[in-house]
């Protein structure tokens, strides 16, 4: 074994004690690829030098970097439309009948825990704006969180290049939601401030005390080993209301969870809700009709 690829893992051995990212021998490639910028950027010979200075109490800004430089920010505008149309048709239309019928205020508690550069969180946004009439008239919590601070800052600063815009978003709602820069295009400051972007680790504990009615935490634990997607999504369970709903990516599953989920279909997208929910077929007939008791009760979670 070349002392190169040695130190090549090491500097993976210190990414997946950040963040949970496991860089198998298979992903080596990536190490060069990715962190030669930094390393000639913060003057390192060697992987070794990076990962000595990462492990030091005060190098959190060489941490970031590392972070930054190594996890794959890969995300486009309304990835997995079905998502998108079960929140619009099902979810916000279930929230809307029960509030009529109690007479309070509809609230919706959404958590995109990984996010990246925020095209998911925005996607969601523009759906909600889209499917209801007034979102003040709604208590709407929107959360987009990433371990990445580059990401962060981007999804917070809503800018996006040509590119980036032309991948998912119809243009109908650029225009609606967005201004051209000179660089690209930005989310218009009225709908960036309706979101909270915050740099967090899904591998620690969330601050705060809110749980979410949705959460969506997609295409990150396909990164991470069993015990790390264990961990995450106990973290996450904690964090959801009993009637919440939890989205993963198309090639992810909750399976190392045992039972405590159950799939469960929300139009034709395919979620997961904590386990006193039977698995429901999708509405024959009437767009709200597959959610049952849940919508009820979900609605009942939000008075307070
Ligand atoms: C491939 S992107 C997925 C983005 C979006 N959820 C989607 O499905 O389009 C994966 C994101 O997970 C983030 N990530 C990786 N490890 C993380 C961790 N431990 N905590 C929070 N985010 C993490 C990465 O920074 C990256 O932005």
């Amino acid at each position: 074994m070349s002392k190169e690829y040695q130190s090549a893992v090491r500097l993976c051995e210190v990414l997946y004690d950040l963040c949970g990212v496991l860089l198998d021998d298979t992903k080596l490639y990536l190490i060069e690829n990715r962190v030669g910028g930094l390393m000639r950027e913060m003057g390192f010979k060697t992987y070794d030098q990076l990962a000595d200075a990462a492990k030091r109490s005060d190098a959190a800004s060489i941490r970031d970097s590392l972070v930054d430089a190594l996890t794959t920010n890969e995300t486009y505008f309304f990835r997995d439309q079905q998502i998108f149309a079960g929140l619009s048709n099902h979810l916000v239309r279930q929230i809307e009948q029960d509030a009529r019928k109690s007479g309070v205020r509809p609230k919706l508690r959404i958590w995109s825990a990984a996010s990246s550069t925020g095209q998911e969180i925005y996607s969601v946004l523009f759906t909600l704006a889209n499917a209801i009439d007034s979102l003040d008239a709604w208590d709407i919590t929107l959360l987009a969180t990433d371990v990445s601070p580059a990401a962060v800052a981007q999804a917070r600063a809503g800018t996006y290049a040509d590119h980036e815009v032309t991948r998912g978003l119809p243009v109908a709602l650029r225009d609606k939601f967005m201004t051209q820069t000179k660089s690209g295009w930005q989310v218009l400051p009225q709908w960036r401030n309706r979101i909270t972007f915050a740099q967090h680790n899904l591998i620690n504990d969330l601050s705060g005390g809110t749980r979410f009615d949705v959460i969506l935490c997609r295409n990150v634990t396909i990164y991470f080993d069993a015990k790390t997607r264990k961990r995450v999504f106990e973290k996450l369970t904690q964090r959801m209301l009993p009637d919440g709903y939890l989205f993963v990516g198309g090639s992810e599953t909750l399976l190392d969870l045992g039972d405590a989920y159950k799939p469960y279909r929300l139009g034709s997208a395919v979620c997961y809700r904590p386990q006193l929910h039977e698995p429901v077929s999708p509405p024959a007939v009437a767009p709200t009709a597959g959610l049952g008791l849940s919508g009820s009760k979900l609605f009942s979670q939000f008075k307070g």
